[in-house]
């Protein structure tokens, strides 16, 4: 095994760690060691913690024949940093190792199993195929008979070159290994493959579980599929998908498929449909189940159109959301940040039944590390009535949340919040109307809003400088507001 890239890259990372300042870096989100990060891998329970892989290039602060980053948690919320795990070092990955899962085996050691990029750079050619590494939580060995999936096992119609992201777990009654991954089919647009193994090295395809039909976009990427309750969920994050009303935004989107799988014939029948996240900034989801039986998701806190458009000077990119937990109510998928973040709160403020119109600010409601419950009620709003929760703010900066009580919805504007370039600043979403309960997680350079019991979420990035910290409320018709406020300290 040729290990000269993976050391190489475990060289620089320590030297180039250093060099972050921490304030550049999210307090109590998951950032790269150095350089680059997008789509979470891996994201599995091995050896009494919870490892969280990444993809990675070290050197730059944009995207680069793709590597592994790699850490580990004990509670979703303080990562440890751990030396890269797989570099682009095979003639089958030579073009990068992107993303894929991870998996405990019986026999104590810990796999990965991701998809190898090759291009022949002279004819334009593409090869995507599935790899596997063993390891102990640290080091990894690509596996001898690599890949362990390859064109050759694929149905009629199906795409060699849009064939990525093996999500994979373990079914204890049948004893059997499954994974779903993206493909694309005849018709251009993108279906999710189902695997089967009994070794993990070798593999059958067993079926397509479903297929976007020109309807819901293009490649399927980063596929991942659970149940939850008594529901399966299928989630998917299209490409190049066409708006649908504000459920879902052109271009990139992660979404969610909610129906009924049968085991015996692996059939997978589509319930219904509806997004992940709503925000700005919030793609590629992977879940992995807790010890205690949680499900609980992570995404990759950018966008792929966004990002070109970084800060100048940064010197990383890339953050991951923060660790939510899922559940289903009504058909719905709610999302709720980890039950773990309330260890990490201090210095409570809380104010009940404050009134307010016009523009006002509360003593101790400040600050861009925090964690913060807001309750509101409107009763006299007519249709042209706001309430506005201004966050980030200074003089020049505002990053505003916009409610509208009579109609339920709820506006979410960056325009404002430091960047010099023209990308999308504005998101819509429908909530309820009369009356909303918001979660909002800041932290340093982002904002996460969970809507009521987390029905909706909205996630977005924001480069205001972190000197910011003001918090401001308006109201065009008087509101009553209850509000609980933590800072998030000892990450
Ligand atoms: C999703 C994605 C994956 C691919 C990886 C490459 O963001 O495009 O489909 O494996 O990123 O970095």
């Amino acid at each position: 095994m040729n290990c000269k890239e993976l050391n190489k890259a475990r060289e620089y990372e320590i030297i180039s760690e250093e060099r972050i300042p921490n304030e550049e870096r999210a307090y109590f989100h998951l950032t790269p060691r150095t350089g680059w990060m997008n789509d979470p891998n891996g994201f599995s329970y091995y050896g009494g913690k919870y490892h969280l892989f990444y993809q990675y290039y070290p050197y730059d602060t944009s995207w680069g024949p793709m590597h592994w980053g790699h850490a580990c948690t004990e509670d979703f919320i303080k990562w440890e940093h751990l030396p890269a795990a797989l570099a682009p070092d095979q003639d089958y990955d030579a073009n990068g190792c992107w993303s894929g899962s991870g998996i405990s085996l019986k026999d104590g050691r810990h796999a990965l199993i991701y998809t190898g990029m090759l291009e022949n750079k002279q004819t334009g050619e593409v090869k995507q195929t599935q790899c596997l590494a063993i390891g102990d939580g640290i080091d990894y060995t690509k596996f001898d008979n690599n890949p362990v999936i390859d064109e050759t096992m694929l149905p009629k119609g199906a795409s060699k070159e849009d064939f990525r992201d093996p999500k994979v777990w373990y079914d204890e009654e049948e004893q059997q290994y499954y994974l779903v991954v993206g493909n694309r089919t005849e018709d251009g647009s993108g279906a999710v493959l189902l695997f089967q193994s009994e070794d993990m090295k070798n593999w059958k395809y067993t079926t397509t579980l479903d297929r976007s039909n020109n309807e819901y976009g293009k490649m399927w990427e980063c596929p991942d599929f659970f149940s939850l309750g008594d529901t399966h969920v299928l989630l998917v994050s299209p490409q190049e998908m066409r708006a649908k009303g504000r459920e879902f935004h052109n271009g990139n989107n992660s979404m969610c498929i909610l129906g009924n799988y049968d085991n015996s014939t692996h059939k997978f029948i589509r319930k219904s449909i509806q997004s992940v996240d709503q925000g700005l900034d919030f793609y590629a989801p992977q879940t992995l189940e807790a010890t205690d039986g949680r499900r609980i998701m992570i995404g990759w806190m950018q966008s792929w159109e966004s990002c070109r458009n970084q800060p100048h000077g940064n010197h990383f990119f890339g953050t991951m959301s923060v660790p939510r937990e899922l559940s289903i109510e009504n058909g719905k998928i709610l999302q709720w940040p980890v039950r773990e973040l309330e260890n990490y709160r201090a210095n409570h403020v809380n104010y009940n039944d404050v009134i307010f119109k016009d523009e006002m600010q509360l003593y101790g409601i400040k600050g861009r590390v925090l964690d913060m419950v807001i309750d509101l009620d409107m009763p006299l709003a007519t249709a042209e009535d706001v309430v506005s929760i201004k966050l980030a703010r200074d003089e020049e900066n505002e990053t505003l949340i916009q409610y509208n009580p009579q109609s339920g919805l709820l506006r979410f504007d960056r325009s404002n919040c430091g960047f010099n370039c023209d990308i999308v600043n504005v998101r819509e979403v429908d909530t309820t109307p009369h009356n909303l309960k918001l979660r909002i997680l800041l932290d340093r350079y982002s904002v996460e809003i969970f809507v009521n019991q987390g029905e909706r979420v909205l996630t977005s990035t924001f480069y205001t400088p972190d000197l910011a910290t003001e918090i401001a409320f308006a109201a065009t018709s008087e509101t009553r507001m209850t509000i609980d406020k933590w800072d998030i300290v000892g990450c």
